[in-house]
């Protein structure tokens, strides 16, 4: 039998005023639960971030690959409020001294951390010398969307206006947060975040060192990232490559253009059994008319040459525009610069010898 309307106009204020006075429901109990922590892993290898100068006024002057990354970490509390973090000391070492062996090793840890479910975010504490190489070569071979974030120092912890513990804070908060999954590897450096394909080192002694030609994907602010474009090119999980396929990576070497150059390095490396030959070239990927007979042997003797560019910062190198790339055989390296040419040119080399499909493979990566 319906309320009468009278009943039902005295009783109503006074459940919604009981309402109010309950304690709130389950659902709305869930929501304010607060969420778990994510759980990220902090991989140190060294350089300038774990760094140490002799006083606060040294900051170019110091030692690099000194501080354990428990030390790190301890130096940061604040990182308990972004993450359940603990840290791993893969290597310690200055990143000039990276060689394809370090990348394999740190691909593979990062490739069974990334597998693991009580692993929710990577960071990997680096040089800032190799970690756009680094990050590049985890962009291509790592087959997962949880965040990746590469992370360095311009200045040691010991100096004045040292960056490396804000940097370090905005890339766990990156790694922590399930809007970075999906986004490739990333780079955080001077309150920006980078793809890992793009960015590379354009400044050698400021913070701001850190570039991407096509600008990069965010900033983090306060621990917050804020994101404003998505990576072009395909990477991890839309990866061809898998770190789990790859033993070994085939020497690649880069020769630089410049005037009166001569093919001898070109030779050299070929002697020394490089299987391809990143060519930095001047403009966009010239070669000087006394080095393309001594490329065009190599060719044929089956080492691959790749146009890059010693011009590093916002263009890209055209396919058979100033060279004729069908005649000789050679392929373009688009717009990477040519130390990132060289890691793509290695993994790709893990798949194939095919020029064509060199080509493929450096206009979609
Ligand atoms: N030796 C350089 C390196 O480890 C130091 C530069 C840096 O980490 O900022 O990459």
């Amino acid at each position: 039998m319906p309320l009468s309307s009278q009943l039902r106009h005295l009783l109503l204020p006074a459940l919604a005023a009981a309402a109010l006075l309950l304690p709130p429901a389950a659902h709305a109990r869930e929501a304010a639960a607060p969420a778990r922590l994510a759980k990220v892993v902090i991989l140190a290898t060294g350089g300038t971030i774990a760094g140490a100068g002799a006083d606060a006024a040294s900051s170019a002057t110091y030692q690099a690959a000194k501080v354990p990354v428990e030390k790190l970490v301890a130096g940061i509390p604040e990182l308990k409020n972004l993450a359940e973090v603990r840290g791993e000391q893969v290597f310690q070492i200055a990143s000039e001294s990276f060689t394809n062996e370090h990348l394999l090793q740190l691909g593979r840890r990062v490739a069974e951390l990334s597998a693991s479910a009580d692993v929710d975010g990577i960071v990997i504490t680096h040089g800032t010398d190799t970690l756009e190489e680094t990050a590049f070569f985890l962009n291509l071979v790592i087959r997962s969307d949880k965040p990746v974030v590469v992370v360095g120092s311009m200045r040691p912890g010991t100096a004045l206006s040292a960056d490396g513990a804000l940097n370090l804070y905005d890339a766990v908060a990156v790694a922590a947060s399930s809007d970075a999954r999906g986004k490739g590897v990333l780079v955080t450096m001077n309150d920006e975040i980078h793809s890992g394909r793009d960015v590379s080192k354009a400044v050698n002694i400021r913070p701001d060192a850190f570039r991407s030609p096509w600008g990069p994907l965010g900033m983090v602010v306060e621990g917050k990232p804020y994101w404003f474009r998505l990576p072009a090119k395909r990477h991890t999980l839309n990866s061809e490559f898998d770190i789990a396929r790859i033993q070994s990576l085939a020497p690649v070497e880069i020769a630089y253009g410049y005037g009166n150059v001569s093919d001898t390095a070109y030779k050299a490396f070929a002697a020394a059994g490089a299987k391809a030959i990143i060519h930095a070239g001047t403009g966009n990927g010239s070669v000087s008319n006394r080095v393309v007979p001594g490329l065009q042997a190599l060719r044929a003797q089956g080492v691959h040459i790749v146009r890059s560019s010693r011009v590093d910062g916002g263009g890209f190198v055209l396919r058979n525009a100033e060279q004729p790339d069908d005649k000789y055989d050679w392929v373009a390296a688009h717009d990477l610069n040519p130390q990132k040419a060289r890691i793509l040119a290695a993994v790709a080399l893990t798949t194939t010898s095919d020029s064509r499909e060199l080509q493929r493979i450096f206009w979609e990566y």
